[in-house]
């Protein structure tokens, strides 16, 4: 898994923009945030390896679904022979910004959380406002959009969310910034009271 990593890095070091995956303790601390005790439908942008998708997979329930965005070829086939036999899991080779397309094509109308380790700061600023916009109009009312990254800029753009809460993880090569921002229940509430499970209408075709 890691050779892998390191030799997509090798060709695209922007992209990819790490040399390892993150640590099966960032990996644990990020699953940690999302709640699978109902069905869910979580969207990944840049799994990269899976590492935490494979995490997700194993924490979400039979009728949940992972949406899986991953730009880069040699990843996303990677992930297609890993998730071949389970058919919540979809894995799109395109952009995070695909997305509101992609759950349409696939029947499904909100997320409940979505997590992304994109180079989120290498994003040109018209690209990071609209995929911040998208991410937030397809959450479910008290979704969370989790993201990890070495930085935290994405905080002073993503002021559209309703709350943010960050904290710094040291247990990771690099350490990162891990910060969840809330879609709240309603316009005027609180973000994150009880979540509601999104509505699920997969339709399998795709
Ligand atoms: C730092 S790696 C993270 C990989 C993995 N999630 C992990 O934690 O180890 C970033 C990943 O995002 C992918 N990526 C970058 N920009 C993207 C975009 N706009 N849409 C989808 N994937 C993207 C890259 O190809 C790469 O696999």
């Amino acid at each position: 898994m890691s050779a892998l990593f390191f030799k997509r890095f090798l060709q695209r070091p922007f992209q990819i923009a790490s040399i390892i995956p993150s640590s099966k303790a960032l990996v644990n601390r990020v699953a940690a945030k999302m709640d699978f005790s109902q069905p869910r439908v979580v969207a990944e942008y840049g799994p990269g390896d899976g590492v935490h998708s494979r995490e997700i997979v194993r924490r979400m329930s039979p009728d949940s679904q992972l949406l899986l965005f991953e730009l880069d070829p040699a990843f996303s086939s990677d992930l297609e022979r890993q998730f071949a036999d389970d058919p919540r899991v979809h894995v799109i080779n395109g952009d995070a910004a695909q997305l509101t397309e992609e759950l349409t094509r696939h029947g499904i109308d909100r997320c409940d959380y979505i997590l992304s380790g994109i180079p989120f700061s290498i994003l040109e600023i018209k690209k990071k406002r609209a995929l911040l916009q998208k991410t937030y109009d397809v959450l479910t009312p008290g979704g969370k959009f989790i993201i990890y990254q070495v930085t935290n800029e994405l905080r002073q753009h993503a002021t559209l969310f309703d709350r943010a809460e960050s904290e710094y993880f040291l247990q990771n090569i690099p350490p990162m910034f891990v910060t969840v921002f809330h879609k709240a229940n309603s316009r005027n509430g609180h973000a994150h009271a009880a979540m509601p499970p999104s509505r699920l209408h997969a339709n399998h075709s795709a």
